[in-house]
């Protein structure tokens, strides 16, 4: 939530500052500035709206410099104006900052300020925080780098809440502070140049070579280099890692979409998500990451799944495939919910957080929770170095590569090809036989093709799309392993159409759900041929037999269904457990078009961001 891009070196910063930011705007957008360093004082522009129209602004009215900082918005405290968008400003009008996070004391704080004679512009939080650093460094005499990074120091020690910071100042020319805590902060280490961003994504442009900094970590970088230390003032060891991803991945293409392009990508990031993971000759999974031996996985009695939005849904769909495979009983909580809630959770618990971004700041904080109570946890993430990748003792990453689109499509797939493997893994050591799990392998082996033959029917999916994208209600019903997939459509169409759209096990229909129904409200029922499929079969007929339209995806080969349903979508046979991976990528596509169709912005859907990283 909010994206923030800091950038000193040869260049000008604009230009590079933009190009990080456009990368960032899954993160918020609802309004972005800049400022920079131009020799003579600070620059700085803001607009509402998109990138796009800070990016209009600063073309009719350039500013330049080699050292500047960026934000683009996703509002918490105060509405969308152009005062409460970053950067924000001290007292003296020469330091600016922009920040992702809360600050939670902040009206303790701006009230002490304001009884100094500090008077405030916008009603953000952000502008206390600038006031306060500002405070300070007037109060120190030199004016220096390092001054700056004590003032800092002071200011933070102030400070409860979140914070991803970065602020310049016109007495220190050519020098960027950076710090964290619990909003993500990535230095990007170039040539004569360095940055700082909330994704690496933002520079892939620039460098490959990153540091992900760590809770409590203050960063001073200026075009030769950086150096990192703690809030305690102590210097603070760092890995330079190498972004995975390059330029490429994180362009559309030749795509109109984000959204698009991900759905596509799945034959790959399925494939990815298993690579070098399948043991043919043990008949099992191999999980290096999840740093736990055979014996230590054996004793595990339970298993909790967390996560929000569409990783909790892949979490639902784990939860029936370890119990299936493994017999190890499961239970799946909301994030928001399991950080308050007194769970009574055995001694032999582990705990998987699911989070693609691996930044969610309700999923950190369950993952935090289980930790202080004492429990294992293990993560399933996508963002490589991500704050919950790090916490975690353990996890799998999904290999999905970045994910762009704001509506999760392909990291969700991958996180149900992840989550199969810990059933396998954990299935083999408690009773699975040793065919079995080559069975099971074949079978995962098998799922890119099969992938790759539901995406053949985009087109047709397209047609449906039109028909039914004028809908006010949609609703969703699945059963067992695809219940979650019904709550995973639902959420996929409002999110990018903004339909009412709910989702149910197929048989709570007759108790409540069914009044909704009539001529003008399609269910959308995910019945493959599965050991549920002839209760779907008669639940369908139910919404029938009261006129409601019936789009149903099914197995391929099947002929009852479009005997019932008005639109039938059939993709390839599957195991059971494995049936979901196919079954969603017809409603990803289906949402899709209804957006398309609609005209809605369906790459960066309103009042959403990607990744939420407050509470
Ligand atoms: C936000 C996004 C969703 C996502 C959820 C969890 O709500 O809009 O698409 O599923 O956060 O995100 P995570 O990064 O933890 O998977």
């Amino acid at each position: 939530m909010c994206g923030i891009v800091g950038y000193v070196g040869k260049a000008e910063a604009p230009q590079a500052l933009l190009q990080g930011l456009k990368r960032l705007e899954y993160r918020g957008y609802d309004s972005a500035g800049m400022a920079t360093l131009n020799g003579s004082g600070l620059a700085v522009r803001k607009a509402v709206g998109r990138i796009a129209e800070l990016e209009k602004l600063v073309a009719e009215e350039p500013i330049h410099g080699q050292t500047g900082i960026c934000h683009t918005r996703w509002a918490t405290h105060g509405s969308v104006t152009r005062e409460n968008a970053h950067p924000h400003f001290d007292r003296s009008g020469k330091l600016a900052l922009v920040h992702n996070g809360v600050i939670e004391n902040y009206l303790e704080l701006r009230a002490a300020l304001e009884i100094d004679g500090h008077f405030f512009k916008s009603q953000t939080d952000t502008e206390v925080l600038a006031h306060l650093i500002g405070r300070e460094f007037d109060r120190l005499k030199e004016r220096s780098k390092g001054r700056l990074v004590e003032a800092l120091r002071a200011a933070l020690l102030q400070v409860i809440g979140t914070y991803g910071i970065a602020f310049i100042h016109e007495d220190v020319p050519g020098v960027i502070i950076g710090a964290r805590r619990g909003s993500p902060l990535v230095l990007g280490i170039g040539k004569e140049e360095n940055l700082l961003a909330s994704d690496a994504a933002a520079m892939v442009s620039h460098t490959r070579d990153v540091v992900y900094l760590k809770d409590y970590e203050i960063v001073a970088l200026d075009a030769e280099g950086f150096q990192i230390t703690t809030l305690q003032g102590d210097g603070a060891g760092y890995v330079i890692s190498q972004v995975e991803f390059s330029e490429k991945d994180v362009s559309k293409g030749d795509y109109p979409h984000y959204m698009l392009k991900e759905i596509f990508e799945q034959p790959r990031t399925v494939r990815d998500a298993m690579r070098g993971r399948l043991a043919p000759e043990e008949g099992t999974a191999k999980l290096g990451g999840l740093e736990m031996s055979n014996a230590e996985l054996r004793d595990v009695e339970r298993i909790v799944i967390s996560g929000c939005g569409t990783a909790l849904h892949a979490g639902m769909v784990g939860e029936y495939m370890i119990e299936t495979l493994a017999h190890i009983p499961v239970e799946c909580e909301f994030a928001s919910e399991l950080r308050y809630r007194n769970l009574p959770v055995p001694k032999d618990t582990l705990v998987f957080v699911i989070s693609q971004s691996g930044e969610t700041a309700d999923t950190l904080a369950a993952l935090r929770e289980c930790q202080r109570k004492g429990h294992r946890t293990l993560g399933i993430c996508n963002n490589v170095g991500s704050t919950i990748a790090r916490e975690n003792d353990g996890g799998v990453y999904m290999h999905a590569g970045p994910e762009i689109g704001v509506a999760a499509t392909k990291s969700f797939t991958s996180q149900l090809v992840v989550q199969s493997l810990v059933a396998l893994l954990l299935g083999r050591i408690t009773h699975l036989s040793h065919s079995e799990g080559l069975n099971i392998i074949r079978e995962l082996e098998k799922m890119p093709d099969k992938v790759a033959k539901v995406l053949e029917l985009n087109d047709r999916i397209a047609r449906i799309a039109k028909k039914y994208a004028q809908s006010k209600v949609m609703l969703f019903m699945g059963r067992q392993f695809n219940y979650p997939i019904a709550l995973e459509g639902a959420l996929k169409v409002k999110e990018t159409s903004y339909i009412a759209a709910s989702a149910h096990p197929s048989a709570e229909l007759k108790h409540g759900v069914i009044a909704l129904i009539d001529e003008s409200t399609p269910s959308v029922f995910i019945a493959p041929r599965d050991a549920v499929f002839e209760k779907n079969l008669s639940n369908i007929e139910e919404v029938k037999a009261r006129k409601g339209p019936v789009i149903a995806i099914g197995t391929e080969g099947d002929d009852r269904l479009a005997q019932v349903a008005d639109d039938v979508i059939l993709v390839p046979e599957a195991p059971d457990f494995l049936t979901p991976i196919l079954m969603v990528i017809p409603l990803q596509l289906l949402a899709y078009h209804i957006a398309v169709e609609l005209g809605r912005d369906v790459d960066k859907p309103r009042n959403l961001a990607k990744s939420v990283t407050v509470e």
